[in-house]
């Protein structure tokens, strides 16, 4: 689907370089400033949610990361959306693309809030972000996806004729991609472009029959995400309460103080349930030597890095003297911390 939407925004600019639209500081990051073919998307696993979106992600193999190009014009005209194009999923990659829905409804529900991003109070609407930040109507789509795939993803991959679960996934991901598509994704996502893209022992995900090594993008995601939601969750301790209230946990008697703790234990037990995941990078070959080549692949990210609740340089495409060092210094402990549980 993300292809089909460059094979159409090339197409219509055939004079572009390919770099043109790509967003900074990797791509020049121009505007789309016309609108693009009628462009039909039909997924055939529940994940991406790319049918919904403005974004196109791919590889760029000559610096091993991974960027995209967002604008709104690049959404597709129509999707359609039926499960039955999911009933053959085997179980690995049914839960590597539920794991993709999980973290972009729990990103897109725990991205700074709309009012505190300053790039969406750009006055020329063709400059204004495709990501606007967490808002009363992405919360909507976002929390319907989170509570669906908490319920539905482990039915789903332990029973591949559980036809209700495939539904209720097919929903969930298309859900999750309105709710992130408006709001966006934050630091699951930014690191996992460079966790995915260097792949730096070769990994090879057990249940994928593909002849060269793969960090699937949804394993890539959620394998920081205990490390993630402890991080952000300081910044709006009642939202990462009902997240993990999502997964069952009974809140009731819990501190707001201990949201963070809170949501990442109930990752973790959720990613044990799945089972097949990783319990941490190292398990992926990665090692503390490799943290650093990490960041410097998601500092790039800056597309996602500023809706990141909490990390130095919130809500800003620029970032002061001394906060790129301060910014690096953080991914850092997020990605060691993230190293085992
Ligand atoms: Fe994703």
């Amino acid at each position: 689907m993300d292809t089909a939407k460059m094979i159409n925004l090339y197409g219509c600019y055939p004079e572009a370089d390919l770099m043109d639209f790509v967003n900074a500081p990797l791509g020049k990051g121009l505007p789309i400033d016309k609108p693009l073919k009628p462009l039909i998307c039909i997924p055939t696993t529940a994940g991406t949610g790319a049918e919904t979106t403005g974004t196109a992600i791919f590889d760029i193999v000559s610096s091993s990361t991974k960027t995209g190009i967002s604008h709104r014009n690049l959404k597709p005209t129509l999707g359609i959306i039926d499960s039955l194009n999911t009933h053959t999923l085997p179980p690995a990659i049914t839960a590597s693309t539920g794991l993709d829905v999980l973290c972009h409804s729990l990103e897109s529900l725990t991205a700074i809030p709309y009012q505190k991003r300053e790039a969406a109070k750009s006055g020329n609407p063709l400059h204004r972000p495709a990501y606007q930040g967490a808002n009363p109507i992405s919360d909507v789509f976002s929390f319907t996806a989170l509570k669906l795939c908490a319920e539905y993803l482990p039915r789903a991959t332990h029973d591949q004729g559980d036809v209700e679960a495939r539904e209720k996934m097919a929903h969930a991901a298309t859900l999750a991609g309105v709710g992130f598509g408006n709001a966006g994704v934050h630091l699951c996502h930014g690191m996992s472009y460079p966790i995915s893209g260097l792949n730096p022992a070769g990994y090879k995900h057990p249940g994928y029959s593909v002849p060269h090594p793969i960090i699937p993008h949804g394993v890539s995601v959620a394998v920081t995400a205990p490390a993630v939601f402890k991080f952000t969750a300081s910044s709006s301790p009642e939202r990462h309460l009902q997240a993990a209230e999502a997964f069952g946990v009974n809140i009731n008697n819990v501190k707001r103080e201990s949201a963070g703790e809170v949501l990442s234990e109930a990752i973790k037990r959720f990613l044990e349930k799945l089972g097949g995941q990783p319990r941490g990078l190292k398990e992926l070959g990665i090692k503390r030597g490799d943290i650093d080549k990490l960041v410097d692949g998601t500092v790039p990210q800056r597309r996602v890095l500023v809706l990141a609740p909490g990390l130095v340089g919130e809500g800003r495409v620029v970032m002061q003297e001394g906060e790129v060092e301060a910014q690096r210094g953080e991914l850092a402990g997020l990605l060691e911390e993230a190293m085992e549980w």
